[in-house]
Order: C-alpha cells, then sequence, then structure tokens
C-alpha cells in the first residue's frame, strides 16, 4: 500500500463528476479554486457578521468535521465562544497520517490562504488570538510555501492587529512541526506534543474547546475542515446545503489509492455509492475497497451498493482498492505491522494486544494456527477495541474482525488446524 501510494504521488486528479458539469482538471479541486480570495473575510466585515452570525452559517450549512470523525464545525465553534477562558486558541490538524490520506497535502500546497482565512473566521466566531498550524513532519517540505503566505496575509493584514480595521479583531498563526508520531493526529495527543511532552492521547472529557492547549478553550479543527468553512461563509449555508444528501451536505475531498487506473485526489458530493466510484477511478473488479483509512472500514465486493455519507459510511477522507490479486492476510498483516509500530504504548490491549494479534495472523499464514486459537483472536480483537483510549487503538482490529466476517474462506484455504 505505501508503494501504491508513493507512484500514485505521480499522477494527482480532481474530478467533479455531478456538481456542476465540469470535467477533469489536474490537481486543482473546483470548489476551492473558484473561491474568490479573502471573500468570506470580506463578506464578515462588510455585512457586519457577528461571532455567532459566523459559526450560525456553519452550523446552518451542516458542515462536519473533515477529519474523520464528523462532529459538526458550527457546534465546536459556538461550544468554544461560550467557553471561559482569557486567551483561546485555534489549531489546525495538519498532521495528516492516515495511510492512505492525502488530501490535505494538496489543499496545503495549493489553497492554504483557504485554511487560513477559516482559521481566521474560527477565532472571530470563539474570540481567539493566536492560531497555530501542526504540521506534520513529512510536509516540511510545504513550510516555506506556507510561511510566504503567512507573510503575505500579514502584510495585507488579514492577520495581525485590527484585522481588515475591524478594532478588536486580532489574530496571528504559527507553524510548528510535528516529529513524525501518527498518534499525534488524535488532538489531544497534539496538543500534548505542542506543550512540549510525549504525543500521548489524554482522557476526555474535557474536550479541547474547553480545556486544551495550555488548559485553555482550544478548537482543533482539520485542514480541509476550514478551507471548506471559508467557502461558507463566503457563498453562504444554502450554497453548501444544496450539494449532497439529506444527512451529509456539501462535497468533500477523497484521497483515492491502491488497485485503480486513475488514483489522486477527487473532490465529490456525498452520496455516491462505492460502485460510482470504482467505475471514476477505474477500479472496476475490486475484491474489497477500504474506506476512510485503517481506522475506517473494509467494504467487500457484494456491498459496493452501500453510501459515502454519514446516513451510511461517514467517513476520513480516504479510498483504499484492493484489487482480485490482493491476498487480505496480507493485507490485515500490513495494517497490524503500522498499528504496532505507531501505538503510543499507554493501553496494554493496543500495546500488546495488537503483537499477539499479528503474531495470530502469521500462524494462520503459515498454516498452523488452530481452529481455537483463531476464535482466541477474534475475542482479542474485541478486547482491544474495548480497553483502548484512542481511535488507534479501538479502531486497530477492525481489519481482523473485517476479514474474518467477509473473506473467511481465504482463511480457511490455508491448513487451519483442529484442536
Ligand atoms: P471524536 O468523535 O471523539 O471527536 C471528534 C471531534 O469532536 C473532536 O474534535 C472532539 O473534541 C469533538 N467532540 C466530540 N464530542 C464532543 C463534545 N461532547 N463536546 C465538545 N467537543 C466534542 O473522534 P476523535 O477520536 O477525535 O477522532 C477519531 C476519528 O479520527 C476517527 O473517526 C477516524 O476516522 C479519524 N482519523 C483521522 C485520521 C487522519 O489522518 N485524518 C487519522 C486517524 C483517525
Ligand atoms: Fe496509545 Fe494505543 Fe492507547 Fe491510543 S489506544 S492511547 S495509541 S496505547
Amino acid at each position: 500500500v505505501h508503494r501504491i501510494i508513493e507512484d500514485c504521488r505521480q499522477e494527482l486528479y480532481a474530478h467533479r463528476p455531478t456538481v456542476g458539469n465540469v470535467g477533469e482538471t489536474h490537481a486543482s479541486t473546483l470548489s476551492y479554486a473558484s473561491h474568490e480570495p479573502n471573500a468570506a473575510l470580506n463578506r464578515l466585515v462588510q455585512q457586519r457578521m457577528s461571532p455567532a452570525d459566523v459559526s450560525g452559517e456553519l452550523t446552518v450549512s451542516g458542515l462536519k468535521g473533515r477529519g474523520g470523525a464528523g462532529f459538526p464545525t458550527g457546534v465546536k465553534w459556538n461550544l468554544a465562544s461560550k467557553a471561559e477562558g482569557d486567551v483561546k486558541y485555534i489549531i489546525c490538524n495538519a498532521d495528516e497520517g492516515e495511510p492512505g490520506t492525502f488530501k490535505d497535502r494538496i489543499i496545503l500546497g495549493k489553497y492554504a490562504d483557504l485554511v487560513f482565512e477559516g482559521m481566521t473566521l474560527a477565532a472571530y466566531a470563539v474570540g481567539a488570538t493566536e492560531g497555530i498550524v501542526y504540521l506534520r513532519y513529512e510536509y516540511t517540505h510545504l513550510r516555506p510555501h506556507l510561511e510566504t503566505i503567512l507573510a503575505a496575509r500579514r502584510k495585507a493584514n488579514l492577520l495581525g492587529e485590527n484585522i481588515l480595521g475591524k478594532p478588536g479583531f486580532c489574530f496571528d498563526i504559527r507553524i510548528h512541526m510535528g516529529a513524525g508520531a501518527y498518534v499525534c493526529g488524535e488532538e489531544t495527543a497534539l496538543i500534548e506534543s505542542l506543550e512540549g511532552r510525549r504525543g500521548e492521547p489524554r482522557n476526555r472529557p474535557p474536550y479541547p474547546v474547553e480545556k486544551g492547549f495550555l488548559g485553555r478553550p482550544t478548537v482543533v479543527n482539520n485542514v480541509e475542515t476550514l478551507a471548506t468553512a471559508s467557502c461558507i461563509v463566503a457563498r453562504g449555508a444554502k450554497w453548501f446545503t444544496s450539494i449532497g444528501t439529506e444527512r451529509s451536505k456539501g462535497f468533500k475531498l477523497f484521497s483515492v489509492s491502491g488497485d485503480c487506473a486513475r488514483p489522486g485526489v477527487y473532490e465529490l458530493p456525498w452520496g455516491m455509492t462505492v460502485q460510482q466510484l470504482l467505475e471514476l477511478v477505474d477500479g472496476q473488479g475490486a475484491k474489497a475497497v477500504q474506506v476512510g483509512g485503517y481506522t475506517g472500514e473494509l467494504v467487500p465486493a457484494s456491498q459496493f451498493d452501500r453510501v459515502m455519507g454519514y446516513e451510511d459510511l461517514g467517513i476520513g477522507g480516504s479510498i483504499i482498492v484492493y484489487g482480485q490479486g490482493r491476498e487480505m492476510l496480507e493485507v490485515a498483516e500490513n495494517y497490524l505491522e503500522f498499528f504496532i509500530e505507531e501505538s503510543c504504548g499507554q493501553c496494554t490491549g493496543c500495546r500488546i494486544g495488537n503483537t499477539k494479534l499479528l503474531d495470530g495472523v502469521r500462524l494462520l499464514q503459515k498454516g498452523t494456527c488452530s481452529n481455537r486459537y483463531l476464535n482466541d483472536l477474534i475475542g482479542l480483537s474485541h478486547s482491544i477495541k474495548t480497553t483502548s483510549k484512542c481511535g488507534l487503538g479501538q479502531a486497530s482490529p477492525n481489519i481482523f474482525i473485517a476479514i474474518n466476517e467477509h473473506f473467511k474462506e481465504e482463511i480457511m484455504a490455508r491448513p487451519v488446524l483442529a484442536a
């Protein structure tokens, strides 16, 4: 999978087949590309929008967090605005570490202004004065480009004191580099890391909106969420709600990789089926699709009529296509190796359980696993899920559970000892 992602970096596409009648464009996302520079901030100033108007617009739009969990953005901003605190912070989570996910890299490379504009809108809505972009270590090459844009925004009074002449609207943004740990994409581990400690998830509640960076109210939003928020404030909630489905408003960026002829980043409205997406990327005939990255859900071919949207597959931005030639035990081995490498080690289930699960997968591959032990491994998978503190551990055994459910015949095709 890692190799395939490397390959697909050569060719990035964006395509929006059903919203508007627009064809393929090279590495460009159409809603973002057509956004007038700083249109949202200009609207805020010209129409004298109040902080509550800004979060209200997002609440009406139905925008949900694009990092994967789908928490309503307007509600988050509103909670942070009401939280008590002398100082408040806006954090842009640019620690895009989910295997198969590379949409935020495209947004930061091509539309960083939109992200910074979104952070500034969030700051206005909640009353924050400082913004931090937590940038994935592997995206260090983007930093000079981002710093240049930040400097230009300061010069244009889009950051700094009394932004766009609005008295008391003061906000600036700095960039903080991650150090290459996947778990720091989890918001509380990210905050721990920002505070100079090991990146280990905290217990929640309290949620960051109440007690986040340095114990102050903090909004943590994904890159795509912030960019999309700018488009919504600029064009109005109605524009956004006219796209998508009843429970999944608007559009979404999908990173597509794996066994398909046209991998890349696609902007699509919510509501497509997995089959429609496969046709778009020339991945027909696939055996399964992992929707939502390694922490997401494995969808077998018999379920390709499932819908991408919060009513069914409410997901992060990653789609990995598995062709007929893929060996699912090998896929599970790859996922588990990744989670073992990236576990922070706080929870016994995640730290030890996954190594036991990986041992079991290797026994199955060699044909030296007993039927009883296979059942124990399924039990272990459920224990890991319930005893893990964060999404990493909670999702880590999903792949093993899924292949047992959907590809049992592949597992049983090897010798499985009766005892
Ligand atoms: P979560 O559902 O616990 O929280 C989502 C967001 O809503 C957080 O910002 C949280 O602070 C906020 N929130 C939730 N309940 C709240 C409440 N009662 N009051 C105030 N704020 C509240 O999900 P979590 O654990 O933050 O993220 C897990 C998701 O992340 C998974 O669904 C997975 O798809 C995704 N993920 C994304 C990755 C990526 O690279 N983009 C990597 C790994 C996982
Ligand atoms: Fe750390 Fe894993 Fe526990 Fe998450 S589930 S806190 S990664 S040990």
